[in-house]
């Protein structure tokens, strides 16, 4: 029997999301149907809504996301009804070219719930990165629930599940910070943020955060940023040489996913530094750099997609962290809110006032 919820969805592009009721199918072979308990605000959410992901509206939006299994498809044996999961969007196939030279972080065929949940009338939803969890049930495949210890709270759980480990990633995984480096992260919001908490729990010796908002940097002292630099009122590329003493920093976190903030970066990093592109572009986006720019600083040009983590691997061992009291989840999490506030939420995260809004479900 398909079940009726009620959930957020973007009908189209740039029009306010709305709450309604769509169908949750019965999980088929290989798929789980979840309770959702919490789903963080991520500014992806806000991409899709305005059309900068793709066109296949309407969304269900909603990706950072932990709850509980609540029944599973047949030959599903990796979790079970009860279960406590963060959701993931990299279900690794196993089979792929990438998986199969072991590097499964890279998947190129990842899995999602072969069904569709629809609305009312029949009409197929697009769920975001695969997940759509800003809902009180959401139908996945068993691979994207990834079971971590109960005793974390939901709403920092679900945190894991994309933007925070996409910055914790794209700083020790991608990035590959390491003891003593230096590290500067331009856009210090949920992502950037993340990446500056990972840089510190890497080691890194002087750990410089980037952003046009002084309350980010506030924020990004706290996660263990040593210097912050406005760049509306100052340039971030000579500030950052300034502070490394006169190179630039070891590694690069872009984590704004605009052309002139990767440029800023670009010039930012020491020579043979690398730059990590986080933040996501959107599609009319281009960029303009000398090639002898690029070739004569060497290095490594990097994206990081997801901070290159392994859900099953990463997921666990950064709740345990987290539950040691070794990593402050819980200085993301800026306010809780229900489901019928995401709109607001948006338009918060635009004005820069949270670092992330967590619907409680
Ligand atoms: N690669 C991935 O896997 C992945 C995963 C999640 C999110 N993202 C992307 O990461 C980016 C950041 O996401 P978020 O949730 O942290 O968003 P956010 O809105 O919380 O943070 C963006 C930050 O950038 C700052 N900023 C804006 N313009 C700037 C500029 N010119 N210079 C310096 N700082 C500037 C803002 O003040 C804000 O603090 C987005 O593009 C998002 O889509 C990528
Ligand atoms: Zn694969
Ligand atoms: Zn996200």
């Amino acid at each position: 029997m398909s079940q009726q919820v009620k959930a957020v969805i973007a009908r189209a592009k740039g029009a306010p999301v709305e709450v309604t009721t769509i169908v949750v199918p019965d999980p088929g072979p290989g798929e789980a149907v979840v309770k959702v308990q919490a789903c963080g605000v991520c500014h992806t959410d806000l991409h899709y809504r305005e059309g900068g992901i793709n066109d296949e509206f309407p969304f269900l939006l909603g990706h950072e996301a932990a709850g509980v299994v609540e029944s599973v498809g047949e030959g599903v044996t990796e979790v079970a009804p009860g279960d406590f999961v963060v959701l993931n969007w990299r279900a690794v196939c196993g089979q792929c070219r990438s998986c199969r030279r072991g590097r499964p972080q890279y998947c190129f065929a990842t899995h999602n719930a072969k069904q569709k949940m629809t609305l009312l009338d029949g009409t197929e939803l697009s769920p975001a990165l695969g997940i759509g969890a800003f809902a009180e049930k959401t139908l996945v495949a068993a691979g994207q629930c990834t079971k971590v210890d109960p005793a974390a709270s939901p709403a920092v759980a679900g945190l894991l599940g994309c933007g925070v480990m996409a910055g914790l990633g794209a700083a020790i995984n991608t990035g590959g910070v390491g003891r003593g480096d230096s590290v500067a992260v331009i856009g210090c919001g949920g992502v950037g943020g993340a990446a500056v908490m990972g840089s510190r729990l890497a080691g890194a010796a002087k750990i410089i955060a980037v952003d046009i908002d002084d309350r980010k940097l506030e924020t990004a002292r706290r996660l263990g940023a040593t210097h912050t630099v406005n760049s509306r009122t100052t340039d971030p590329v000579e500030a950052i040489r300034e502070l490394t003493d006169g190179n630039g920093a070891d590694v690069v976190v872009e984590a704004v996913g605009r052309p002139e903030t990767y440029k800023q970066a670009f010039y930012a990093r020491d020579l043979a530094g690398t730059v990590v592109l986080v933040g996501v572009p959107t599609p009319e986006m281009t960029l303009e750099l000398p090639l002898l720019d690029v070739f004569g600083r060497g290095g490594a040009l990097k994206s990081s997609w997801y901070g290159d983590c392994l859900p099953s691997r990463d997921f666990p061992l950064l709740i345990d962290l987290h539950l040691q009291g070794r990593l402050d989840l819980d200085a993301f999490v800026t306010e809780t809110i229900e489901l019928d506030a995401v709109e607001q939420a948006f338009e918060r995260m635009h004005h820069g006032d949270v670092l992330r809004s967590v619907v409680i479900l």
